[in-house]
């Protein structure tokens, strides 16, 4: 990361670099929202097409309108609409196009319009831009350019990205260094890519949010035959597996034929890896399931098993450096906080190690606790959200070292850390996390096994574990669940209980069922009931009570009963079955990974909820995948 030295905070202007050329995001501020951004630039000539196509794999990201721009014979056409993705309705973009870029949106400036939809125009229709992030000085930026002559057409803080281009192009006549002043100048983080008709050419330009650069080449050929510039790989990956990251601060500018990178605060050039990536194009596919959240929760019959496939020697390494550590402090957030928080029982009651964990948001609190040999863990599926990259500052302030389990490789987090365990879930679409919280779950329970020198143990048991989930997962239990939720998903109310590692785990179901169903579901410590929430049990109240064959379970059996004693409806969940249980989900005996094996069916009852309630599981209102604002 980024050193930090004097300026104006969150301004890329020329206060805002450092002598090494570096912006100073230490001092950003994390406000850049999630959208999908798409481009390609090349020999092909159905760019308009596979900017669609791509598009739609980014749809995750941003679903309240959507908006295509396309050099096709010459001529820029451009397409937007509010909703889902749909079919563009020009012909015209299907052949002559090899420029273009789109863009689907979650609004923050500016409602969700036709017009406030991406891409933006400079005053001459020559520069087409596409945002994701925050132009935090655009009502200022608008001001000046007003008096400049140009007009505005939308509500949104993005217009004033291609005029100002615009304003600079007239400066310097070079398309990438005009995009490159005109970031000088704009406050916030973000992602912008931007076309230009007049030079062909495609700039992209990061300082926050994620772009990834895809690099297709004809077989045989050394030169590249075009470049895909998008938010995620899974836009390009039926096209190429060959990819360059665009870090914070960098620019990337192509004509189709060739890239060049350059940092934005200095001009200077920049060299760039390129890298393959490994994944199946499957992978990133919905394939026979009708959502991505049911095929993810599926997926977990072989992702728990990938993600304790990691190399014994590292996690030997990480145990030893948690030991040394004062102070290790585990922090995420939403599910992968509940991760971390499961990880605090694993720590204490396999290897009797304290860990500390706070939600990402409210680390900062914590900061006196933190010296220069603590350690920091971070959780993230995404690895680009921006609570913990925040933490990951602080603790780096004081000198701490960080870990980062993630799941998407190149990611920021990934690429911050000093350390990163990837957990290879494989692509994770669906807005609601499953696969990758199993696989987060996986890795720390193989982490706490090797800080108690019983590496060898916990790898066995997970692998068990992760063959008990893929028999687990057969089309009879999935129905089970799906018959489940059909008889309570008219309850406007539901709750989970557990105890130890299945408190976590309770609070997590809250979170996957509110989330995807939009039905009020909490989650509490069984023994917290009778301190207060026990007054909201009413007649049929659905309650479901995670369990174990462990320590646990007589207390939580009693919590059941006292449930029960109020007329709840009691569904448990575990390896065991009892007389209190109205409904029983059948889970495997699974030791201390049972929190593993639990969560998964309430993975899929939240999945049929929502379906039953006629809601789309994989694009819940007013979330988005992966939460870059603070
Ligand atoms: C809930 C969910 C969120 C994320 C949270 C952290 O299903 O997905 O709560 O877990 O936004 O995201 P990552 O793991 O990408 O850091």
């Amino acid at each position: 990361m980024a050193e930090d030295v004097t300026g104006t905070p969150g301004r890329l202007g020329s206060g805002a670099c450092d002598v090494k050329g570096v912006p100073r995001l230490h001092h950003l501020h994390y406000h850049a929202r999630m959208c999908g951004i798409f481009g390609y630039a090349g020999k092909r000539t159905d760019a308009g097409v596979i900017a669609i196509e791509g598009l739609k794999n980014l749809e995750y990201r941003g679903y309240d309108s959507w908006g295509i721009a396309s050099k096709c014979g010459g001529e820029l056409l451009i397409e937007k609409n509010i909703g889902a993705i749909g079919e563009i309705k020009s012909e015209d973009f299907s052949g002559r196009c090899s420029l273009s870029v789109a863009h689907t949106r979650w609004a923050t400036h500016g409602g969700v319009t036709q017009r406030n939809a991406h891409p933006h125009l400079s005053e001459d229709g020559s520069i087409a831009v596409v945002h994701n992030g925050i132009v935090e000085n655009y009502l200022e930026l608008r001001r000046d350019l007003k008096a400049k002559g140009h007009t505005f057409l939308s509500e949104t803080d993005t217009e004033v990205i291609p005029h100002l281009i615009e304003e600079e192009l007239k400066k310097s006549g070079d398309f990438a260094e005009a995009v490159r002043s005109a970031c000088m100048n704009f406050d916030g983080r973000y992602a912008i890519l931007a076309l230009h008709t007049k030079s062909n050419m495609l700039v992209a330009a990061r300082t926050g949010s994620p772009l990834i650069i895809g690099v297709e080449r004809n077989a045989g050929h050394a030169a590249a035959s075009g470049y895909f510039i998008a938010s995620d790989i899974p836009a390009f990956i039926k096209h190429t597996r060959v990819v360059q990251y665009l870090d914070d601060g960098e620019m990337a500018a192509t004509n189709g034929r060739s890239i060049s990178f350059m940092d934005i605060c200095t001009g200077e050039s920049r060299a760039k890896r390129e890298i393959k990536i490994t994944y199946r194009l499957e992978q990133a596919q919905k394939g026979d399931y009708e959502h991505f959240m049911l095929k993810e929760i599926m997926d977990q019959k072989e992702s728990v098993a990938r993600a304790v496939n990691q190399d014994e020697g590292e996690i030997r390494t990480i145990a030893e450096a948690i030991r040394r550590a004062k102070g290790t402090f585990l922090v995420g957030c939403g599910t992968a906080a509940k991760a971390c928080m499961a990880a605090e029982y694993f720590f204490s009651v396999i290897a009797e190690h304290h860990v500390n964990f706070a939600p990402a948001s409210e680390f900062k609190m914590f900061h006196h606790f933190l010296k220069p040999d603590s350690l920091l863990i971070v959780v993230s599926q995404s690895g680009e959200t921006a609570d913990v990259l925040e933490a990951m500052r602080v603790a780096r302030d004081k000198g701490a070292k960080v870990l980062a389990i993630v799941n998407v490789e190149g990611s920021t987090i990934d690429r911050d850390a000093d350390y990163t365990l990837l957990i290879n879930a494989g692509p994770e679409r669906a807005v609601a996390s499953t696969k990758a919280l199993t696989g987060q779950l996986a890795v720390l329970l193989l982490i706490a096994y090797a800080l108690s020198e019983r590496l060898k143990d916990g790898k066995t048991l997970l692998l068990e574990s992760a063959s008990a989930i893929n028999d687990m997962l057969n089309p009879r239990f999935v129905e089970r669940l799906e018959e489940l939720a059909e008889k309570i998903h008219e309850n406007d109310d539901l709750y989970i209980i557990g105890k130890s590692w299945n408190y976590p785990m309770a609070l997590e179901s809250a979170i996957k069922i509110q989330e995807v169903s939009y039905v009020h579901a909490e989650g509490f410590a069984g023994g917290e009931l009778k301190h207060g929430p026990i007054a909201l049990i009413e007649k049929g109240s659905p309650c479901i009570v995670l369990t174990g064959a462990d320590e646990a379970l007589q207390d939580i059996l009693s919590n059941a009963q006292e449930l029960k004693a109020r007329g709840a409806m009691i569904i448990g969940v575990g390896p065991q079955k009892f007389e209190v249980f109205d409904e029983w989900i059948k889970v495997p005996e699974a030791g201390t990974a049972q929190a593993i094996l639990n969560i998964i069916p309430i993975q899929a009852l939240a999945y049929f909820l929502a379906v039953k309630r006629g809601k789309n599981p994989d694009m819940p209102r007013n979330l988005a995948k992966s939460v870059t604002v603070k």
